[in-house]
C-alpha cells in the first residue's frame, strides 16, 4: 500500500523539472510580450517618406534606405543587453544623447551610429 502510494509519488514527480520551469519561463515571456511589455521587431515602426522627408531637412540625403538601415541597425546592436525600447519611448532630443551614451557598448562605428539616431528621432515622439 504505502509502496504504491509512493510509486504514484515518482509518477507524479516530472522527469526533467528544469525543462518545465523553462518551458514555463517561456510561456510568461510570450504572454508578457503579447501584451505590449516587450518590444519586438514588429513593433518597431518602419520608416515613412513622410520620416525621410522631414528628417532631411536636417540631415540633407537623408532617405528611406537610411532609416531602414538605421532600423535594422537599432534591432540587430541594441537588443544585445535589454529589450528595443520602442521610439516613441523618447523625445528626440534624448535619443541623441542616449544613442551617444550606448553607442560604444554596441561597439557601432560612427556611421552606424548616425544612422540609428536619424531612425529614432525620426520615429521619435514629437
Ligand atoms: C552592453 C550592453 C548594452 C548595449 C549593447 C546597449 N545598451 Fe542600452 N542600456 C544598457 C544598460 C545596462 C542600461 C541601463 C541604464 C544605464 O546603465 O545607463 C541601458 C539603458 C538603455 C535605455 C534606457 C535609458 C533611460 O534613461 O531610460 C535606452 C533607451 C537604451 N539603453 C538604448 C540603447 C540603444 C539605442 C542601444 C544601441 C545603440 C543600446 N541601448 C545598447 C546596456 C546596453
Amino acid at each position: 500500500m504505502i509502496i504504491k502510494f509512493i510509486m504514484l509519488q515518482m509518477a507524479a514527480v516530472p522527469a526533467r523539472p528544469p525543462r518545465r520551469l523553462l518551458g514555463r519561463l517561456g510561456l510568461i515571456t510570450a504572454l508578457a510580450s503579447a501584451l505590449g511589455l516587450g518590444a519586438c521587431a514588429t513593433q518597431m515602426p518602419a520608416p515613412s517618406q513622410a520620416d525621410a522627408t522631414r528628417i532631411a531637412m536636417e540631415w540633407p540625403g537623408t532617405t528611406v534606405e537610411t532609416l531602414a538601415r538605421g532600423r535594422t541597425a537599432y534591432l540587430d546592436h541594441c537588443t544585445a543587453c535589454h529589450a528595443a525600447y520602442t521610439p516613441d519611448a523618447h523625445p528626440a532630443a534624448v535619443w541623441r544623447k542616449i544613442v551617444a551614451e550606448m553607442a560604444p557598448r554596441s561597439r557601432l562605428d560612427h556611421r552606424t551610429s548616425e544612422d540609428v539616431v536619424r531612425y529614432l528621432i525620426a520615429s521619435a515622439r514629437r
